[in-house]
């Protein structure tokens, strides 16, 4: 078998068989096959598509490229979550506490950010001390001893996707249904959960730009993951600006600490209790969504998420004072307000564009190499719909960055607010729910 021929297959629109999908990945994985060859046959598939076969074959071969984890050992249901990626998005820091105080077993392994969306490890890393790095004995004996825990893939774990998805970053296939669904899947699948919910982010922040698109990425993760015996439900959520007030590693951090504490954003709470709610049906603790949410507002309520949080902080090495007195995370050296030239209300607000105004002021990396600067960030005051007077503040930014540089990204920034007489609706997180 030639990869060439198979690029060439799928370049003009055929299907390409379960063994054919199998060497690609073997040879990819292993290095026989190189990465330009990889990356026409990653074009070839964003341009062509795969079928349902196809899909499940890919995710099936990506799975097994490595090691699966065995979580039989933790006593119970195990729930996961994972988001397609976006802006602001500290969820895992909210939710896994929540959920875990309820009774859940989450044993996430997390990724890093990239481009202009934000990784769970790199908030967490925000935490001096806090250990990403964890075997697979230490995971399990973590939750069963806490009920969560939050850790970087093993190496081992669908090395497939490491290539493939540094690959895909860098040759303009991120955006691919096919690909993202094998990715995710394959990665959820081999770390042994039981059951999956899956966030697929829509709008402007996001991978997939509108419904349909989120739809049709949903439901081809929810059928592979039923396929394979795991309880899969998707939630679709608004990105189109970025999720709750904070955008930056350690500036995230401490909004995830207010959100446990109970003073959280509208909207990255409705996201965490509908989520949450979600996955106590899921783990056979709540009967139905509603009493799933009921449990989730008393853990909020009686501090038993905060506490969680805390005991995760503690058993993965973490120091617990920045948790305890968040005002001892270091602020950054420039402090600049960005306030309205004008009255009225706020139409737009690019999550995109804040995304990426994050990772220039140092919040993110272009590359992997690059070095996050945790106190990095962006700070809202206004979202979508909120009124806003001449002068008053619309957002704050946090960097460590030369004037020079940061000057265009405060202005680009600002730019983003897009101001208008008219009232606007305030735009609802929850977009839809599909099983
Ligand atoms: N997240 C992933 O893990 N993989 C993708 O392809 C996209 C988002």
């Amino acid at each position: 078998m030639r990869v060439v021929d198979l690029i060439i297959k799928k370049r003009d629109g055929y299907e390409l068989s379960d063994e054919e999908i199998r060497f690609w990945i073997k040879g990819y994985t292993e290095g026989s096959i190189p990465d330009y060859q990889s990356s026409a046959m990653s074009m070839a598939i964003l341009f062509k598509g795969m079928t349902k076969r196809e899909i499940s074959t890919l995710t099936d071969a990506m799975m097994h490229s490595g090691d699966i984890v065995d979580l039989s050992k933790i006593k119970g249901i195990k729930v996961d979550k994972h988001s397609t990626g976006g802006v602001g998005d500290k969820t895992s820091l909210v939710l896994g506490p929540m959920v875990a105080a309820c009774g859940a077993k989450l044993a996430k392994m997390s990724g890093r950010g990239l481009g202009h969306t934000g990784g769970t490890l790199d908030k967490l890393e925000s935490i001096p001390g806090f250990q990403i790095s964890r075997t697979e004995e230490q995971l399990i004996k973590e939750v069963n001893d806490i009920g969560c825990a939050i850790i970087g893939q093993t190496k081992s774990l669908v090395p497939a996707d490491k290539k493939l998805y540094a690959l895909r970053d860098v040759t303009g296939t991120v955006e691919s249904i096919p690909l993202i669904s094998a990715s995710i899947m394959s990665k959820k699948l081999a770390s042994g959960t039981d059951a999956i919910l899956l966030d697929v982010t829509l709008g402007e922040g996001a991978f997939m730009k509108n419904i349909d698109q989120a739809r049709e990425l949903a439901r081809t993760m929810v059928d592979i993951g039923k396929h394979l015996n795991r309880n899969t439900i998707a939630v679709l959520s608004d990105m189109s600006e970025p999720l709750g007030m904070a955008v930056g590693n350690a500036l995230e951090v401490k909004e995830a600490i207010e959100s446990l504490h109970g003073r959280g954003p509208k909207d990255l709470m409705k996201l965490c209790y509908t989520s949450g709610s979600i996955m106590l049906v899921q783990a056979h603790i709540a009967k139905d969504r509603e009493e799933g949410r009921k449990m989730l507002e008393e853990v909020i309520k009686n501090g038993k998420a905060f506490e969680k949080f805390v005991e995760m902080v503690k058993y993965q090495g973490g120091d617990v004072s920045y948790i305890l007195h968040p005002e001892k995370f270091e602020i950054s050296r420039h402090v600049i307000e960005i306030r309205a030239d004008r009255s009225g209300y706020v139409q737009s607000l690019n999550a995109l564009t804040i995304g990426e105004s994050s990772m220039k002021l140092g919040g993110g990396r272009e590359t992997l190499d690059d070095v996050i600067d945790m106190s990095a960030g962006i700070l809202l005051n206004k979202k979508v719909a909120s009124r806003v007077e001449k002068g008053e503040l619309l957002a704050t930014v946090y960097t460590n960055k030369s004037e020079e540089e940061y000057l265009p990204v405060v202005e680009t920034i600002k730019r983003t607010f897009v101001i208008e007489d008219r009232a606007f609706e305030e735009l609802d997180v929850i977009r839809e729910i599909i099983d």
